[in-house]
Protein backbone atom coordinates (compact mmCIF):
# COMPACT_ATOMS: atom_id res chain seq x y z
CA UNK A 1 0.00 0.00 0.00
CA UNK A 2 1.30 3.18 -0.47
CA UNK A 3 0.65 6.75 -0.87
CA UNK A 4 2.02 9.18 1.86
CA UNK A 5 -0.14 9.60 5.16
CA UNK A 6 -0.79 13.28 6.30
CA UNK A 7 -1.17 14.81 9.49
CA UNK A 8 -4.61 15.71 9.53
CA UNK A 9 -5.77 15.69 6.30
CA UNK A 10 -9.60 17.09 5.45
CA UNK A 11 -12.36 14.21 6.40
CA UNK A 12 -14.98 15.11 3.66
CA UNK A 13 -17.71 12.98 2.20
CA UNK A 14 -20.84 12.41 0.68
CA UNK A 15 -22.66 14.50 3.66
CA UNK A 16 -20.53 17.46 2.71
CA UNK A 17 -21.52 16.83 -0.60
CA UNK A 18 -24.94 16.72 0.24
CA UNK A 19 -24.78 19.89 1.87
CA UNK A 20 -22.26 22.12 -0.57
CA UNK A 21 -24.56 20.51 -3.71
CA UNK A 22 -27.93 21.82 -1.80
CA UNK A 23 -26.66 25.22 -0.92
CA UNK A 24 -25.48 26.13 -4.51
CA UNK A 25 -29.02 24.94 -5.90
CA UNK A 26 -30.54 27.88 -3.31
CA UNK A 27 -28.66 30.27 -5.02
CA UNK A 28 -27.01 31.64 -2.05
CA UNK A 29 -23.52 32.07 -3.63
CA UNK A 30 -22.59 34.78 -1.72
CA UNK A 31 -20.94 35.76 2.05
CA UNK A 32 -24.23 35.95 3.89
CA UNK A 33 -27.22 33.56 3.35
CA UNK A 34 -28.77 31.06 5.35
CA UNK A 35 -26.44 29.05 5.99
CA UNK A 36 -24.31 31.12 7.24
CA UNK A 37 -26.79 32.34 9.92
CA UNK A 38 -27.97 28.39 10.96
CA UNK A 39 -23.71 27.90 11.06
CA UNK A 40 -23.48 30.57 13.43
CA UNK A 41 -26.38 29.69 15.60
CA UNK A 42 -25.35 25.97 15.29
CA UNK A 43 -21.55 26.70 16.70
CA UNK A 44 -22.92 28.55 19.36
CA UNK A 45 -24.76 26.51 20.91
CA UNK A 46 -22.16 23.57 20.83
CA UNK A 47 -19.71 25.72 22.34
CA UNK A 48 -22.48 27.07 24.86
CA UNK A 49 -21.93 30.99 24.17
CA UNK A 50 -25.07 33.54 23.15
CA UNK A 51 -23.99 34.41 19.70
CA UNK A 52 -21.61 33.67 17.11
CA UNK A 53 -19.97 35.68 13.78
CA UNK A 54 -18.59 33.10 10.65
CA UNK A 55 -15.73 34.80 9.19
CA UNK A 56 -13.32 33.41 6.87
CA UNK A 57 -10.51 32.57 8.88
CA UNK A 58 -9.41 31.77 12.21
CA UNK A 59 -6.46 34.99 11.82
CA UNK A 60 -9.60 36.84 10.72
CA UNK A 61 -11.43 36.17 14.03
CA UNK A 62 -8.52 36.62 16.01
CA UNK A 63 -8.12 40.38 14.30
CA UNK A 64 -11.32 41.62 14.86
CA UNK A 65 -11.39 40.31 18.34
CA UNK A 66 -8.33 42.15 19.23
CA UNK A 67 -10.00 45.26 17.35
CA UNK A 68 -12.94 45.44 19.50
CA UNK A 69 -10.97 45.18 22.52
CA UNK A 70 -9.33 48.31 21.64
CA UNK A 71 -6.22 46.81 20.79
CA UNK A 72 -3.82 49.39 18.72
CA UNK A 73 -0.68 51.46 19.06
CA UNK A 74 0.30 52.17 22.15
CA UNK A 75 -1.17 48.99 23.75
CA UNK A 76 -0.03 45.51 24.72
CA UNK A 77 -1.34 42.16 23.56
CA UNK A 78 0.09 39.30 25.89
CA UNK A 79 0.43 35.81 23.95
CA UNK A 80 1.59 32.80 24.11
CA UNK A 81 5.00 32.07 22.63
CA UNK A 82 3.72 27.74 22.21
CA UNK A 83 1.45 28.60 19.31
CA UNK A 84 0.88 29.19 15.38
CA UNK A 85 1.78 32.54 14.09
CA UNK A 86 -1.05 33.48 13.21
CA UNK A 87 -2.28 34.37 17.04
CA UNK A 88 0.71 36.33 17.19
CA UNK A 89 0.44 38.35 13.87
CA UNK A 90 -3.18 39.23 15.28
CA UNK A 91 -2.02 41.32 18.09
CA UNK A 92 0.20 42.84 14.94
CA UNK A 93 -1.89 43.30 12.21
CA UNK A 94 -4.29 46.30 14.75
CA UNK A 95 -0.98 48.03 15.86
CA UNK A 96 -0.64 46.47 19.47
CA UNK A 97 2.79 45.05 20.55
CA UNK A 98 2.54 41.29 20.82
CA UNK A 99 4.58 40.17 23.92
CA UNK A 100 5.41 36.26 24.56
CA UNK A 101 4.56 33.95 27.62
CA UNK A 102 6.12 30.50 28.04
CA UNK A 103 3.96 27.70 28.30
CA UNK A 104 3.38 24.14 30.65
CA UNK A 105 5.82 21.19 30.01
CA UNK A 106 2.74 19.29 30.05
CA UNK A 107 0.58 20.01 27.56
CA UNK A 108 2.48 23.38 25.88
CA UNK A 109 -0.56 25.72 27.35
CA UNK A 110 0.17 29.31 29.08
CA UNK A 111 1.88 28.83 32.14
CA UNK A 112 -0.09 30.22 34.42
CA UNK A 113 2.97 31.23 36.43
CA UNK A 114 4.79 32.97 33.69
CA UNK A 115 1.96 35.23 32.86
CA UNK A 116 1.53 36.51 36.32
CA UNK A 117 4.88 37.64 35.88
CA UNK A 118 4.48 39.17 32.59
CA UNK A 119 1.16 41.48 34.11
CA UNK A 120 2.60 42.28 36.56
CA UNK A 121 6.05 43.63 34.53
CA UNK A 122 3.43 45.22 32.42
CA UNK A 123 1.91 46.78 35.26
CA UNK A 124 4.95 48.02 37.22
CA UNK A 125 5.99 49.76 33.32
CA UNK A 126 2.87 51.52 33.44
CA UNK A 127 1.54 49.67 29.89
CA UNK A 128 -2.02 49.49 28.64
CA UNK A 129 -2.38 45.73 28.37
CA UNK A 130 -5.24 45.29 25.40
CA UNK A 131 -5.78 41.13 25.72
CA UNK A 132 -4.52 38.54 26.93
CA UNK A 133 -4.42 35.50 24.09
CA UNK A 134 -4.95 32.57 25.36
CA UNK A 135 -4.26 29.11 22.75
CA UNK A 136 -5.46 25.71 23.74
CA UNK A 137 -2.75 24.08 22.12
CA UNK A 138 -3.03 20.39 20.41
CA UNK A 139 -6.11 20.31 20.98
CA UNK A 140 -6.50 20.49 25.20
CA UNK A 141 -7.42 23.31 26.82
CA UNK A 142 -5.62 25.52 28.75
CA UNK A 143 -6.01 25.98 32.65
CA UNK A 144 -8.64 28.65 32.64
CA UNK A 145 -9.14 27.95 36.44
CA UNK A 146 -5.45 29.41 36.93
CA UNK A 147 -5.32 31.58 34.29
CA UNK A 148 -9.02 33.43 34.43
CA UNK A 149 -8.68 35.05 37.92
CA UNK A 150 -5.21 35.96 37.51
CA UNK A 151 -6.34 38.03 34.25
CA UNK A 152 -9.35 39.36 35.75
CA UNK A 153 -7.12 40.41 39.20
CA UNK A 154 -4.82 43.07 36.16
CA UNK A 155 -8.09 43.36 34.71
CA UNK A 156 -7.20 42.75 31.29
CA UNK A 157 -9.89 40.69 29.22
CA UNK A 158 -8.83 37.30 27.59
CA UNK A 159 -9.55 36.18 24.26
CA UNK A 160 -9.56 32.54 23.55
CA UNK A 161 -7.40 31.07 20.38
CA UNK A 162 -9.68 27.31 20.33
CA UNK A 163 -8.51 27.62 16.27
CA UNK A 164 -7.50 23.68 17.27
CA UNK A 165 -9.76 22.78 20.20
CA UNK A 166 -13.49 22.91 18.98
CA UNK A 167 -15.37 20.32 20.46
CA UNK A 168 -12.69 20.27 23.45
CA UNK A 169 -13.62 20.58 27.06
CA UNK A 170 -12.54 21.99 30.12
CA UNK A 171 -14.32 20.69 33.83
CA UNK A 172 -17.15 19.66 30.91
CA UNK A 173 -17.43 23.14 29.37
CA UNK A 174 -16.74 23.74 25.72
CA UNK A 175 -13.54 25.33 24.34
CA UNK A 176 -14.04 28.49 23.11
CA UNK A 177 -16.70 29.81 25.91
CA UNK A 178 -13.45 30.64 28.67
CA UNK A 179 -12.68 34.24 27.03
CA UNK A 180 -14.62 37.91 26.37
CA UNK A 181 -14.42 36.68 22.64
CA UNK A 182 -13.24 33.23 21.40
CA UNK A 183 -11.92 32.26 17.77
CA UNK A 184 -12.41 29.18 15.91
CA UNK A 185 -10.42 28.08 13.05
CA UNK A 186 -12.42 25.47 9.95
CA UNK A 187 -8.62 25.75 8.07
CA UNK A 188 -8.33 22.38 5.93
CA UNK A 189 -5.90 20.64 8.73
CA UNK A 190 -8.28 21.65 11.71
CA UNK A 191 -10.88 19.12 13.04
CA UNK A 192 -13.25 20.93 11.10
CA UNK A 193 -13.13 22.26 8.03
CA UNK A 194 -14.52 24.71 5.40
CA UNK A 195 -11.68 23.98 3.14
CA UNK A 196 -10.84 27.88 4.86
CA UNK A 197 -13.33 29.73 7.60
CA UNK A 198 -13.54 30.45 11.05
CA UNK A 199 -15.74 31.86 13.96
CA UNK A 200 -15.63 34.25 16.34
CA UNK A 201 -18.27 33.55 19.73
CA UNK A 202 -19.13 35.24 23.07
CA UNK A 203 -21.76 35.89 24.98
CA UNK A 204 -21.17 40.00 24.64
CA UNK A 205 -23.15 40.90 21.90
CA UNK A 206 -22.26 44.38 21.66
CA UNK A 207 -18.81 43.09 21.03
CA UNK A 208 -19.79 40.65 18.36
CA UNK A 209 -22.12 43.40 16.91
CA UNK A 210 -19.02 45.86 16.64
CA UNK A 211 -16.70 43.00 14.86
CA UNK A 212 -19.94 42.23 12.72
CA UNK A 213 -19.40 45.58 11.16
CA UNK A 214 -15.97 45.36 10.91
CA UNK A 215 -15.77 42.17 9.13
CA UNK A 216 -18.55 43.51 6.27
CA UNK A 217 -16.46 46.30 4.85
CA UNK A 218 -17.64 49.06 7.78
CA UNK A 219 -20.39 49.50 6.19
CA UNK A 220 -22.60 52.09 7.72
CA UNK A 221 -26.96 51.55 7.03
CA UNK A 222 -27.52 53.75 3.80
CA UNK A 223 -29.11 53.14 0.94
CA UNK A 224 -25.89 54.18 -0.35
CA UNK A 225 -21.80 52.85 0.44
CA UNK A 226 -21.17 55.05 3.83
CA UNK A 227 -18.35 54.02 5.55
CA UNK A 228 -17.02 55.77 9.10
CA UNK A 229 -14.34 53.18 9.92
CA UNK A 230 -11.92 51.26 7.99
CA UNK A 231 -13.30 47.94 7.84
CA UNK A 232 -12.93 44.58 6.42
CA UNK A 233 -13.49 41.73 3.86
CA UNK A 234 -14.22 38.88 6.39
CA UNK A 235 -17.40 37.47 6.12
CA UNK A 236 -17.65 33.51 5.64
CA UNK A 237 -19.18 32.30 2.00
CA UNK A 238 -22.62 30.55 2.26
CA UNK A 239 -21.30 27.83 0.38
CA UNK A 240 -18.71 26.93 2.92
CA UNK A 241 -20.86 27.59 5.82
CA UNK A 242 -22.89 24.36 4.29
CA UNK A 243 -19.56 22.27 4.01
CA UNK A 244 -19.11 23.29 7.79
CA UNK A 245 -23.01 22.20 8.95
CA UNK A 246 -22.16 19.03 7.55
CA UNK A 247 -18.82 18.61 9.23
CA UNK A 248 -19.93 19.91 12.45
CA UNK A 249 -23.01 16.82 12.19
CA UNK A 250 -19.87 14.37 11.99
CA UNK A 251 -17.21 16.15 14.95
CA UNK A 252 -18.68 13.67 17.78
CA UNK A 253 -17.35 10.75 15.47
CA UNK A 254 -14.52 12.75 14.12
CA UNK A 255 -13.13 13.00 17.62
CA UNK A 256 -13.98 9.73 18.52
CA UNK A 257 -11.77 8.69 15.57
CA UNK A 258 -8.57 10.61 16.67
CA UNK A 259 -9.11 9.51 20.04
CA UNK A 260 -8.87 6.03 19.34
CA UNK A 261 -5.36 7.18 17.15
CA UNK A 262 -4.03 8.62 20.15
CA UNK A 263 -4.91 5.49 22.54
CA UNK A 264 -3.12 3.64 19.81
CA UNK A 265 -0.27 5.65 19.84
CA UNK A 266 -0.21 6.00 23.79
CA UNK A 267 0.05 1.89 23.63
CA UNK A 268 2.65 1.68 21.65
CA UNK A 269 4.91 3.71 23.17
CA UNK A 270 3.85 2.94 26.95
CA UNK A 271 7.18 0.91 27.22
CA UNK A 272 9.43 3.34 25.63
CA UNK A 273 12.08 4.79 27.82
CA UNK A 274 11.96 8.38 27.70
CA UNK A 275 9.05 8.60 25.46
CA UNK A 276 5.47 10.49 26.70
CA UNK A 277 2.30 12.04 24.97
CA UNK A 278 1.93 15.38 25.21
CA UNK A 279 -1.28 16.55 27.15
CA UNK A 280 -1.68 12.88 28.36
CA UNK A 281 -4.67 11.63 30.17
CA UNK A 282 -6.90 14.88 29.16
CA UNK A 283 -9.51 13.56 28.41
CA UNK A 284 -11.54 17.25 27.32
CA UNK A 285 -8.85 16.85 24.71
CA UNK A 286 -10.52 16.46 21.19
CA UNK A 287 -7.15 14.72 20.14
CA UNK A 288 -6.79 16.98 17.49
CA UNK A 289 -2.82 16.49 17.27
CA UNK A 290 -1.22 14.19 18.82
CA UNK A 291 2.39 14.93 19.81
CA UNK A 292 4.86 12.90 21.53
CA UNK A 293 7.97 14.28 23.96
CA UNK A 294 11.53 12.55 23.82
CA UNK A 295 14.11 12.89 25.87
CA UNK A 296 17.39 11.70 24.24
CA UNK A 297 19.23 10.83 27.52
CA UNK A 298 16.40 8.37 28.31
CA UNK A 299 15.54 6.80 25.03
CA UNK A 300 18.63 6.75 23.17
CA UNK A 301 17.44 8.53 20.01
CA UNK A 302 15.96 11.78 19.17
CA UNK A 303 11.95 12.80 17.87
CA UNK A 304 13.95 14.24 14.67
CA UNK A 305 15.44 10.88 14.08
CA UNK A 306 12.32 9.00 14.20
CA UNK A 307 10.35 11.73 11.87
CA UNK A 308 13.30 11.37 9.14
CA UNK A 309 12.55 7.46 9.42
CA UNK A 310 8.99 7.89 9.26
CA UNK A 311 9.48 10.59 5.97
CA UNK A 312 11.24 7.80 3.87
CA UNK A 313 8.06 6.03 4.72
CA UNK A 314 5.99 8.24 2.90
CA UNK A 315 4.40 9.65 6.47
CA UNK A 316 4.48 13.03 7.41
CA UNK A 317 5.51 14.06 10.69
CA UNK A 318 6.43 17.71 12.06
CA UNK A 319 8.48 19.68 15.06
CA UNK A 320 5.80 21.22 17.35
CA UNK A 321 5.50 24.67 16.79
CA UNK A 322 8.81 27.04 16.75
CA UNK A 323 8.07 29.06 20.00
CA UNK A 324 7.10 32.89 18.90
CA UNK A 325 10.35 34.38 20.57
CA UNK A 326 12.59 32.39 18.38
CA UNK A 327 11.18 33.46 15.58
CA UNK A 328 12.94 36.05 13.69
CA UNK A 329 9.75 38.56 12.60
CA UNK A 330 9.49 38.73 16.68
CA UNK A 331 13.22 38.97 17.61
CA UNK A 332 13.65 41.17 20.23
CA UNK A 333 10.07 41.57 21.54
CA UNK A 334 9.51 40.98 25.50
CA UNK A 335 9.33 37.45 26.70
CA UNK A 336 8.99 35.59 29.78
CA UNK A 337 10.72 32.27 29.10
CA UNK A 338 11.24 29.15 31.15
CA UNK A 339 12.98 27.37 28.47
CA UNK A 340 9.32 24.78 28.43
CA UNK A 341 8.66 25.82 24.95
CA UNK A 342 12.36 25.48 23.58
CA UNK A 343 12.40 21.95 25.09
CA UNK A 344 8.99 21.19 23.50
CA UNK A 345 10.60 22.11 20.19
CA UNK A 346 14.01 20.19 20.71
CA UNK A 347 11.80 17.28 22.10
CA UNK A 348 9.01 17.19 20.03
CA UNK A 349 7.08 15.48 17.07
CA UNK A 350 3.57 15.46 15.79
CA UNK A 351 2.31 12.24 14.63
CA UNK A 352 -0.41 11.65 11.95
CA UNK A 353 -3.84 12.31 13.56
CA UNK A 354 -6.57 12.81 11.33
CA UNK A 355 -9.77 10.94 11.34
CA UNK A 356 -8.87 9.90 7.77
CA UNK A 357 -6.46 7.30 9.28
CA UNK A 358 -8.39 4.07 8.78
CA UNK A 359 -7.14 0.88 10.82
CA UNK A 360 -5.07 -0.18 7.26
CA UNK A 361 -2.99 3.15 7.20
CA UNK A 362 -2.71 3.56 11.20
CA UNK A 363 -0.83 0.05 10.77
CA UNK A 364 1.04 1.17 8.49
CA UNK A 365 2.13 4.06 11.00
CA UNK A 366 2.42 1.71 13.74
CA UNK A 367 4.42 -0.51 12.05
CA UNK A 368 7.01 1.59 10.79
CA UNK A 369 7.30 3.10 14.38
CA UNK A 370 8.16 -0.71 15.11
CA UNK A 371 10.10 -1.13 12.88
CA UNK A 372 12.45 2.06 14.01
CA UNK A 373 12.18 1.00 17.64
CA UNK A 374 13.60 -2.30 16.57
CA UNK A 375 16.54 -0.82 15.30
CA UNK A 376 17.37 0.67 18.61
C1 LIG B 1 -3.51 28.31 17.36
C2 LIG B 1 -3.96 28.82 16.04
N1 LIG B 1 -4.41 30.08 15.94
C3 LIG B 1 -4.85 30.57 14.78
C4 LIG B 1 -4.86 29.83 13.63
C5 LIG B 1 -5.29 30.47 12.37
O1 LIG B 1 -6.41 29.92 11.79
P1 LIG B 1 -6.66 30.09 10.21
O2 LIG B 1 -5.69 29.23 9.50
O3 LIG B 1 -8.07 29.64 10.04
O4 LIG B 1 -6.49 31.54 9.89
C6 LIG B 1 -4.41 28.49 13.67
C7 LIG B 1 -4.40 27.59 12.51
O5 LIG B 1 -4.28 27.76 11.40
C8 LIG B 1 -3.93 27.99 14.91
O6 LIG B 1 -3.46 26.74 14.98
Amino acid sequence: MSGRIHLSPPDVGPLEESYVIQALRSGWVAPLGPEVEAFEREIAERVGTAQALAVNSGTSALHLALLSLGAGPGTVVVAPTMTFVATANAAVYTGAEPVFVDCDQANGNMDVAALEEMLQRLSRAGETVAAVLVADMFGSCADYDELLPVCAAAGVPVVEDAAQALGATYQGRPAASFGRLGALSFNGNKIITTSGGGMLVSDDAALLARCRHLATQAREPAPHYEHADIGYNYRLSNLLAALGRAQLRRLDGMMRRRRLIRERYAKLFSTVPGVRLLADGDEGSNCWLTSIVVDPERSGWRAAELGTHLDAQDIETRPVWKPMHLQPVFAGRRAVVTGAAENLFAQGLTLPSGSVLDDRRMGRVVGAIEEFLDRR
